[in-house]
């Protein structure tokens, strides 16, 4: 067992007080720690995006970071998309809508990595390039992302952005 550290964090909304390991990285400590597995490992590499997450509302590939870095921050992952009566988040909707996936596996990191592309954006129109540009981070293997872009420009509509 390594050195134990304080970390305070707020996750999907839920303040916790959880001491961690000084090596634990972020998405470790969201998956086994927090049981929160919507949060994907698709690399050892920080290549693919799959395990993206929100912290003070920026994608982060969060096995690029220590949780311990986390501390006193506000982490949202897959999990804390959906509205507390369970309605879909518009990108979960987009996706579902527009069969933006097939396995599913890279689906919570592009969906993570999409909101901060839409919040960031601004009120203009968002573009297929704009989406292709915002998503390169995030690697696909089955869908050939044409569907992703579509989904993310539905949600961005749906979320009062002008389509392109
Ligand atoms: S698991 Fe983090 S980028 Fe692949
Ligand atoms: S849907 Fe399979 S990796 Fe993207």
């Amino acid at each position: 067992m390594g050195t134990i550290v304080p970390l305070q964090i707020t996750v999907n909304g839920q303040p916790l007080q959880t001491p961690v390991e000084a090596r634990v990285l972020l998405v470790h400590y969201l998956r086994d720690t927090l049981g929160l597995t919507g949060t994907h490992v698709g690399c050892d590499t920080s290549n693919c995006g799959a395990c993206t997450c929100l912290v003070d509302g920026e994608s982060v590939k969060s096995c690029t970071v220590l949780a311990v870095q986390c501390d006193g921050t506000e982490v949202t992952t897959i999990e804390g998309m959906a509205g507390a009566d369970g309605e879909l988040h518009p990108l979960q909707q987009g996706f579902w809508d527009e069969h933006g996936l097939q396995c599913g596996y890279c689906t919570p990191g592009m969906i993570m990595a999409a909101a901060d592309l839409i919040e960031r954006h601004g009120s203009g129109p968002i573009s297929e390039e704009d989406v292709r540009q915002g998503l390169e981070g995030n690697l696909c293997r089955c869908t050939g992302y044409h569907n992703i872009v579509k989904a993310v420009q539905a949600a961005a509509e749906a979320m009062g952005k002008v389509p392109a």
